[in-house]
C-alpha cells in the first residue's frame, strides 16, 4: 500500500475565494488527503431543520477537483447555540454536579437520548448527501471522543441510562446487591431506581460501583459512535475513522474501535511532554523541543491493534492514521515550545514505520481568531509558508520516491486493558499508582532494547505468535487470554498487580495471582512513596508498589529483604513488584534472551524500528548519534532495506 500525507482544513475559516488556491497548493505540496467539517454544523444547519449545503458542496468540489480526497467529518462535537435552546438538559454534567457550559466544544452528554437523535439526523443528512460523492473517500466520526474530560457525565440522563444499563446486566437488583457487596456499611438496594451515581458521596463510592459506571460510560461512546457509524455505512463505501487521542484511557478504545475501518490519533509530542506525560525535569529538558522518545511510538502501536477491531485481523495488521500532527507550537500546554528543525519530518516517518496509512498535519493555516491562534499550521495566518511546510514537502518527495514501508510482525507483544486503568483510578491503593505509566515504562524498556513491539487487546485468545508477552497490571484477566497462556510456548511476564481482581471488582479467593500451573498467592502487597525503594538482592528496586508472594515455583530473583521478586515455573514468569529502570532492564533482557530474542539496546534518545521492508532509526535527541557506524543526525531519520 501507498502510504500518503494530508492536512486538516476549515473552509468555513476562509473567504470562498481563498479555497481554489489554497486546495491547489496543498497539491502541489504533495498532500493526498484534507479533512474537513468536523466542527461545520452551525454552518451546515444555521437553525433547527434548514440546511445550507451549497458552500460545503463547493469546498469539497474545489478540493476534490485539484485531486485531493476528502475525509468528511461529521459536526457531532459542536453542536450549535439553538441545540441548546432546544435541549437545555443536553449539558454533561460534571463530578462536583455542575452542568458544563456552552462557548466553546464538546459540550454534550453521550447518554442524552434526544441529543443523540440530533446526532443521527445530522449524520443521515450528511450521509445522504455526499455518501456517493466521488472526492468522499473516508469519514471521521465526531472529534475525539473524551476530549476536555468529556466521557464521564453526572447528568440525569447518565443516570437514566445507567440504570437501565444495570438492570440489564443485573437484572435483579439483590443480584447486583451480592456483586457489589452492599451488604457492607448497608448499601443494599430494593429496587433498580434507587441507585444513584457515585458523585457526591460523603467519603469514597463502592469501587464496584464506579467500576460498573465507568464500564457504563465506555459503552456510551461505543453507542454513540455506533449510531453514526450504522447510518454512515447505509449510505457510503467509503472507510470510517476516529481521531482518538494520546494517554486518555477514559473508555474502551478497542470496543469503540470494533464498529471502525481505521483507527486514526492525533499526535502532539511536545504538548504531550509539557502537559500529560511523568517524567523528570532532566527528561522533559532534554526532549522539550522533539517529544518524548517514546510516547508517540506507542500509541502508534497501541491504535494498530485499536485498528484491527473491525476488520479482524491480526494486532500488527490494523488499519490505522495520524489524523492530525503537530507542526509547530501548540497553544494547549503549559509551554508550547517550536520543534526542532527536522521534527515535523521525523514524526511522519516514525509513524509510517509503525504502518500510518497517512499522516495529516493540523492545521493548513493558523487560525488568525478564536480559541487556536496561537496554535502553528502549515502556513502562517498571512498564508506564508511556516517551517513544517518544508518538511511535509521533503516528506511526500520522500514517500514518493519509497516502495511500499510495509508493517512488520513483531515478537514481543504486550497487553493493553483500558478496564485496568479504571480499576487503579477507582482503588490506586498508593497515590502514584497508574496503569498507563506502568504500560509505558515496560514498553520504554522493550524499546530500548531495539524491540518491536504488537499491543494486544486483554481478550486476545492466541498467542502463538509471539516468543515474549507482557501483561503488568491486569486487573482481571480474561478467560481467553488465561487459556492462551497456558499454551504458549514462549516466555510470559505477567504482574505486577495482575488478575487482583474479580470482574465485579471483589478480591478473588482463591488469591491472586491465580496463574495456570503457577503455585503462587499474593499474601499482601504494600504500596509506597516514591523515595522508599525495596531494593532487590541483584540491584536496582521496586518502586511504588510491592506484593508479598508465597510460593512453591522457582525464584528467579530476591527482594533483599529475602521475599520473591521474580518467580516462575516453565516459562510462564510472576513479577512482584514495579521495577525501576534498572530492575526493568535486567529482568527484560533476561526474558528476551529466554524466548531467543536478539536485543539492541540503543543510546538514549535513539529509537529502531523495522518495517517489513525497512530498518529505522529516529534521533530523538538535539545531538546527532553515532550507531552501528552510521552518523544520525540530530531530530534526523536513518533508513535502509532490510
Ligand atoms: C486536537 C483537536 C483539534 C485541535 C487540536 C489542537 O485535540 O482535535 O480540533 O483543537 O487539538 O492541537
Amino acid at each position: 500500500m501507498k502510504r500518503a500525507l494530508g492536512v486538516c482544513y476549515y473552509p468555513e475559516h476562509w473567504p470562498e475565494e481563498q479555497w481554489a488556491d489554497d486546495a491547489a497548493r496543498m497539491a502541489k505540496l504533495g498532500l493526498s488527503w484534507v479533512r474537513i467539517g468536523e466542527f461545520a454544523w452551525s454552518r451546515i444547519e444555521p437553525a433547527p431543520g434548514s440546511f445550507d449545503w451549497s458552500w460545503l458542496d463547493r469546498a469539497i468540489d474545489s478540493l476534490g477537483r485539484a485531486g485531493l480526497k476528502v475525509v468528511l467529518g461529521t459536526p457531532t462535537a459542536t453542536p450549535p447555540r439553538w441545540m441548546l435552546t432546544k435541549h437545555p438538559d443536553m449539558l454533561a454534567v460534571d463530578h462536583d454536579g455542575r452542568p458544563r457550559g456552552f462557548g466553546s466544544r464538546r459540550h454534550y452528554c453521550f447518554s442524552h437520548r434526544p441529543y443523540r437523535a440530533e446526532c443521527a439526523r445530522i449524520v443521515t443528512a450528511l450521509a445522504e448527501r455526499y455518501g456517493q460523492n466521488r472526492y468522499v473517500a473516508a469519514w471521521q466520526t465526531d472529534n475525539e471522543y473524551g476530549c476536555h474530560d468529556t466521557t464521564l457525565s453526572y447528568s440525569p440522563a447518565a443516570l437514566h441510562a445507567f440504570r437501565d444499563w444495570l438492570a440489564q446486566r443485573y437484572q435483579s437488583p439483590q443480584a447486583l446487591n451480592r456483586a457489589w457487596g452492599n451488604v457492607f456499611w448497608s448499601m443494599e438496594y430494593a429496587s433498580f431506581d434507587e441507585i444513584g451515581l457515585p458523585n457526591l458521596t460523603v467519603t469514597e463510592a463502592n469501587p464496584a460501583h464506579v467500576m460498573a459506571f465507568r464500564r457504563f460510560a465506555s459503552d456510551e461512546v461505543a453507542g454513540f459512535n455506533r449510531l453514526q457509524t450504522e447510518i454512515i455505512r447505509r449510505h457510503s463505501p467509503a472507510p470510517i475513522a476516529h481521531n482518538y487521542m494520546g494517554q486518555i484511557t477514559d473508555f474502551d478504545h478497542f470496543a469503540t474501535g470494533a464498529d471502525l475501518d481505521i483507527a486514526s490519533w492525533d499526535t502532539y509530542p511536545l504538548g504531550f511532554l509539557s502537559d500529560r506525560l511523568p517524567a523528570t525535569p532532566e527528561h522533559r529538558r532534554r526532549f522539550v523541543r522533539q517529544g518524548d522518545p517514546d510516547f508517540q511510538a506507542f500509541h502508534h502501536d497501541l491504535y494498530r491493534a485499536v485498528g484491527a477491531m473491525r476488520s479482524g485481523r491480526s494486532a500488527s495488521g490494523g488499519r490505522w492514521w495520524v489524523m492530525e500532527q503537530q507542526p509547530g507550537p501548540v497553544n494547549w500546554a503549559p509551554w508550547n515550545p517550536d520543534p526542532l528543525p527536522g521534527m515535523a519530518r521525523l514524526w511522519a516517518w516514525e509513524a509510517f514505520a509503525h504502518g500510518a496509512e497517512a499522516v495529516c498535519y493540523f492545521r493548513w493555516r493558523q487560525a488568525p481568531f478564536a480559541q487556536e491562534q496561537m496554535h502553528a499550521g502549515l502556513l502562517r495566518p498571512d498564508s506564508v509558508a511556516a517551517p513544517a511546510y518544508a518538511e511535509a514537502e521533503s516528506v511526500a518527495r520522500e514517500l514518493a520516491e519509497m516502495p511500499d514501508v510495509s508493517t512488520a510482525r513483531a515478537d514481543a507483544a504486550l497487553v493493553f486493558d483500558y478496564a485496568s486503568a479504571w480499576a487503579w483510578e477507582t482503588q490506586p491503593q498508593g497515590r502514584d499508582f497508574s496503569y498507563f505509566r506502568l504500560v509505558f515504562e515496560t514498553y520504554r524498556g522493550l524499546r530500548r532494547l531495539g524491540l518491536n513491539i504488537d499491543i494486544l487487546p486483554p481478550d486476545t485468545a492466541d498467542l502463538s505468535a509471539y516468543r515474549l508477552v507482557l501483561a503488568p497490571g491486569v486487573a482481571t484477566l480474561s478467560a481467553e487470554f488465561l487459556n492462551a497462556l497456558a499454551s504458549h510456548k514462549g516466555i510470559a511476564l505477567i504482574g505486577p498487580r495482575s488478575n487482583a481482581k474479580t470482574d465485579e471488582f471483589a478480591t478473588p479467593v482463591p488469591l491472586p495471582p491465580n496463574l495456570p500451573g503457577l503455585a503462587a498467592v499474593v499474601a499482601r502487597v504494600e504500596s509506597l512513596p516514591p523515595d522508599v525503594p525495596v531494593a532487590l538482592a541483584q540491584g536496582g528496586s521496586f518502586l511504588h508498589w510491592r506484593e508479598m508472594v508465597e510460593t512453591g515455583a522457582e525464584v528467579v530473583e530476591a527482594c533483599a529483604d529475602g521475599w520473591p521478586a521474580l518467580i516462575r515455573a516453565r516459562g510462564l514468569h510472576y513479577l512482584a513488584g514495579w521495577p525501576d529502570e534498572a530492575a526493568l532492564n535486567r529482568i527484560l533482557l533476561a526474558a528476551c534472551h529466554a524466548a531467543g530474542i536478539e536485543t539492541d539496546p540503543l543510546p538514549e534518545g535513539l529509537r529502531r524500528r523495522d518495517s517489513a521492508t525497512h530498518r529505522f532509526l529516529f534521533n530523538y535527541n538535539a545531538v546527532p548519534v553515532e550507531w552501528d557506524g552510521e552518523t544520525i543526525p540530530a531530530a534526523g531519520v536513518w533508513w535502509s532495506p532490510l
